[in-house]
């Protein structure tokens, strides 16, 4: 049982040891979902590698999700155990092929998805014809922070290709993408969407449905914009288009339905010269980092729990490790009277950190808890 709190103050003026934790939002998780689920015309799917915390998940399902995008058996059997009445994808572009098999014959899976002739082979030869394969179409997008079209997609004309030979194989098609992560402009989403309405206009099939995938912003939400206007692109893109006519939508965001319902709590080891090491770092739960180039939202407590709020100064960010490269990718911006022993707490850091923590160096012991005020 992880311990409960009213707030990380609380926490920290009861914090007995120096272990940097891992703060849990399960109301923040189940906000975040229904948020989807009110505003999104579509079926909404949990990414689960987001973050695949049992915990975490329940609160997805709370929130009223009940379908997810899985990218491994580990992850279906994870999904199986907690909801075996959910509904799984097996959405990885590439698989191994005794992974397809499992999935198919032991857990069930109907859906799966594909971006080249090989894996679409693979996928036959290892399934029934009673699937759903989803055709990913690779959609430009500038405006996402991490581009995914360079790794998965086909481009449209070969997407167009795969579609027919699915329904000349005897499966259903669909059709998805992924816009890349951070996509901060609904008009991308919308644009990717005409992208696909081009390939089922090529391809002459009908697909069975449309996923748009995850890209939806959180972390790094523009100021002004709020989620719907996402869903308002999407569904005005997917209604004025009548190659999708009679394909539901759907989507498998993960960032933007678990990303607040984090946050990381790291103790300072030692300030020298401008520069400032913490006992958290890129191979512990500050991996997303990396990805993200931003600091995420931060408050500075003294030992006792009080508030740091003197004049910001800008501070280079080391973790824990040896490793030279365990350093923030961008400086943070802090109380300039931060001092050793003083608790750093970041923010919106629930997408892709709990599962990237590592044990590098021996340092990645972590505590869990849950803040419910
Ligand atoms: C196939 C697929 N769907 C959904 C997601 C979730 O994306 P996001 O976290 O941007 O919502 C990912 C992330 O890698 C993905 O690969």
């Amino acid at each position: 049982m992880r311990p409960t709190y009213p707030s990380v103050v609380d926490l920290l003026t009861k914090k007995t040891t120096d272990t940097p934790v891992f703060c849990l939002y399960p109301q923040r998780i189940r906000t975040a979902v229904q948020e989807f689920r009110h505003g999104f015309s579509g079926e909404v799917m949990y990414a689960v590698k987001a973050n695949p915390d049992p915990q975490v998940v329940g609160w997805v399902i709370e929130g009223g999700v009940t379908s997810f995008d899985t990218a491994s058996l580990p992850e279906i059997a994870l999904l199986r155990g907690i909801l075996p009445s959910g509904r799984c994808s097996y959405n990885h572009p590439i698989k191994p092929r005794a992974s397809i098999t499992t999935a198919y014959r032991d857990f069930g899976i109907r859906d799966f998805v594909v971006d080249h002739p090989a894996e679409l082979d693979k996928v036959l030869d290892c399934a029934g014809r009673d699937v759903v394969i989803e055709v990913r179409v690779a959609a430009p997008n500038t405006k996402a922070k991490v581009s995914f079209n360079e790794k998965f997609g086909a481009e449209p004309g070969a997407a167009a290709e795969l579609m027919r030979q699915i329904a000349v194989r005897g499966a259903t098609p669909a059709l998805t993408m992924h816009i890349g992560w951070q996509t901060t402009d609904p008009e991308a989403f919308a644009a990717a969407v005409r992208v696909l309405a081009a390939v089922a206009e090529d391809a002459a099939v009908p697909p069975e449905y449309v996923n748009v995938g995850g890209g939806f912003p959180s972390l790094l939400m523009p100021p002004g914009q709020k989620l719907q206007n996402y869903f308002d692109a999407i569904d005005g893109a997917h209604s004025d288009s009548p190659s999708l006519a009679g394909a539901p939508l759907r989507c498998e965001p993960g960032s933007a339905l678990v990303t607040l319902g984090g946050g990381v709590l790291t103790q300072v080891l030692l300030i020298k010269e401008g520069a400032i090491y913490l006992n958290d770092g890129i191979y512990g739960a500050l991996g997303e980092l990396i990805h993200s180039k931003f600091q995420p939202p931060t408050e500075v407590y003294t030992p006792s729990g009080g508030r740091r709020t003197a004049a910001a100064r800008q501070f280079r960010v080391f973790g824990p490790t040896c490793d030279a490269a365990d350093v923030s990718p961008v400086p943070f911006s802090l109380p300039g009277d931060v001092a050793e022993g003083d608790w750093l707490y970041l923010g919106s850091m629930g997408a892709y950190s709990m599962p990237l923590i590592t044990d590098f160096n021996g340092l990645g012991a972590h505590e869990f808890v849950i803040i419910d005020g």
